[in-house]
């Protein structure tokens, strides 16, 4: 095949260490461009002020003069184009740089062909890698640095978002991580990292193919499905009261839903069971999204850690009303005080509809129709539709119980005006409270800021045990 012809480029190569640069200037120069390297930032402010060059390529962490202010110094003084050499220990400083306008990053350990393919993407008509596929934030999902605590190596590639559909990756799969270093992240404020979606999706467990849950499910366009996660994210930002809870919390609850969430839209069938909740009463999908990021949120603040519990909390809180689409939406609008018996009957058979409904995906963890089953347990056994008794009732099904009520009040619905939320936990625990867990009771009291009784689990456990 003819080889395309590159105009002779200079490259400025910034690198401290003295082994790697020469290999790195002999690929530079095989691909055809002219190249100088220099072992540190000083060295390359003395020599940009003597000789011209068209691109720099430079380490970010060097002693000295580092790659960041070198970019930095750069833009000051010429109309550059910086490529930082990076890796999982400069992700503060690769952040700044993004900020700081770098022209593109290689992270360590990187082949020829994308060093190569990142120099030429300087050069407008030169050979240019591969064009960025327009939705990128679609592809990743967004991880707590929590989750990387433990300090192992980690067995599958991490990336960080440097804006809108642009991302990093800056630690590869076997890769060790430090504790101190994540650490070290979360006192530079950053507190997030990404995985790609199939990784995630192997990370957490997630296994929802769920072939066959619709009859006819025709291909879903990617448009619908891109509006239905925006219309998602328009929900759960809705359902966030603007006082409280702490915001940290709140968006690893939020990122562990909307990762679901669009786990599940990219399967047609799971999508289209969505789709139900979404179409079937109009509140009813924003109550589901509600439930859910609360589950979650309460899970959180419980100090739950497995983000595979996460997900599988998250989805079954999705659809822990999913059996409503069997129920005429007259008797879902109605006040429950006005229903016949008949119609309360009726209404109460959700529970029972869900799980069976649920129960026919085989992708879906069966915890999920659990939660669907027992969401209207309670834990002195008046609940539907089996009157469980506090241990008997699933712990996942049990916490969703909670979100539900308090989503119940604190959300718009046809039935009800909505209270705010320390009205709705007041409402709760001065006429109920002995229904509710009482762990997970004090889990959305100190959410919220609500104090808590003194010796409020003793008293709660003392009644439900009476009862
Ligand atoms: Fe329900």
């Amino acid at each position: 095949m003819a080889k395309t012809l590159v105009p002779k480029k200079r490259i400025l190569l910034v690198e401290d260490d003295d082994f790697f640069r020469p290999t790195l200037e002999e690929s530079i120069q095989a691909a055809g461009y002219e190249v100088r390297g220099v072992p540190g930032g000083a060295e390359a402010q003395s020599i940009l002020g003597l000789e011209t060059f068209d691109a720099v390529v430079s380490d970010i962490n060097m002693p000295g003069v580092n790659g960041v202010q070198l970019l930095n110094w750069i833009k000051r003084h010429r109309p550059l184009p910086v490529i930082l050499m990076t890796g999982f220990a400069d992700l503060a400083e690769t952040l700044d740089a993004h900020e700081s306008g770098a022209a593109g990053f290689l992270t360590k350990p990187f082949r020829k062909e994308e060093l190569i393919a990142a120099i030429a993407a300087c050069f407008p008509g030169s050979a240019a890698p591969a064009a960025e596929p327009e939705d990128l934030d679609g592809q990743y999902c967004k991880l707590s640095l929590d989750d990387f605590v433990s300090g192992s190596n980690i067995s599958y590639d991490i990336y960080a978002r440097l804006s809108a559909n642009k991302y990093i990756r800056i630690a590869y799969n076997g890769q060790d991580i430090s504790v101190e270093r994540i650490k070290s992240y979360k006192q530079k404020g950053i507190h997030h990292l990404y995985m790609n979606k199939e990784d995630f999706r192997r990370y957490v467990n997630f296994n929802a193919k769920l072939v066959g849950a619709v009859a006819k499910s025709s291909k879903i366009s990617k448009a619908k499905k891109l509006n239905f996660l925006k219309h998602t994210a328009e929900i759960v930002s809705a359902s966030i009261f603007g006082d409280t809870p702490d915001r940290e919390v709140v968006e690893d609850a939020r990122s562990i839903v909307e990762s679901s969430i669009q786990l599940l839209t990219d399967d047609d069938d799971a999508f289209a069971v969505l789709d139900v909740l979404n179409s079937h009463a109009d509140f009813l999908y924003a109550h589901s999204v509600a439930v859910s990021f609360y589950s979650v949120l309460l899970a959180r603040q419980l100090k739950w850690k497995s983000q595979a519990t996460f997900v599988k909390l998250s989805e079954g809180a999705l659809f822990h009303d999913i059996g409503k689409k069997e129920i005429p939406k007259e008797i879902l609008t109605k006040t429950r005080t006005s229903l016949s018996v008949e119609e309360a009957m009726l209404l109460e058979s959700h529970t029972t509809r869900g799980a069976q409904i649920l129960s026919e995906l085989p992708g879906l963890p069966s915890d999920a129709v659990q939660i669907a089953l027992e969401h209207h347990e309670n834990c002195v056994g008046f609940g539907f539709p089996r009157r469980l008794r506090h241990n008997k009732i699933h712990p996942l099904a049990k916490l969703v119980s909670v979100a539900n009520e308090f989503c119940k009040l604190t959300l718009k619905s046809p039935n009800r005006e909505p209270v705010a939320p320390l009205q709705a936990i007041n409402q709760m625990m001065t006429l109920n409270s002995e229904y509710y867990d009482p762990e997970t009771s004090v889990a959305l009291m100190n959410l919220f800021h609500y104090p808590v009784p003194p010796l409020f689990v003793e008293d709660v456990k003392k009644r439900q045990r009476a009862t």
